[in-house]
């Protein structure tokens, strides 16, 4: 298991723990945390966006093109953005943590 910390619009911290090969999506959902990944994993909507803590960002395997072009259109993004839905948990990611956003830009109902 890995611990992934993610910090809420509020501040409010919510420890998770992840199993190895979930995405930060799936963690996010098992302990109800606001995130809507509207399109379930396709990279078609940009409202599963998280902002990586920047000590962590290096760590994460780079984002592929297609992940760029759609964090492009994520509401407030930052240097250190990334979709949920694509960066999978492994024990080297244990003790990330992660802010949720305030705001999304949902394409998929826009
Ligand atoms: S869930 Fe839609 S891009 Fe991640």
């Amino acid at each position: 298991m890995a611990k992934v910390t993610f910090i809420l619009p509020d501040d409010t911290r919510v420890e998770a723990q992840a199993r190895p090969g979930q995405s930060l999506l799936e963690v996010a959902h098992q302990y109800d945390i606001d995130i809507e990944g509207a399109c379930e994993g396709s990279m078609a909507c940009s409202t599963c966006h998280l902002l990586i803590d920047p000590a962590w960002y290096d760590r994460l395997p780079a984002a592929s093109e297609e992940e760029e072009d759609m964090l492009d259109l994520a509401f407030g993004v930052s240097e250190t953005s990334r979709l949920g839905c694509q960066v999978v948990v492994g024990e080297e990611l244990d003790g990330l943590v992660v802010r949720v956003p305030a705001g999304v830009n949902n394409l998929l109902l826009g």
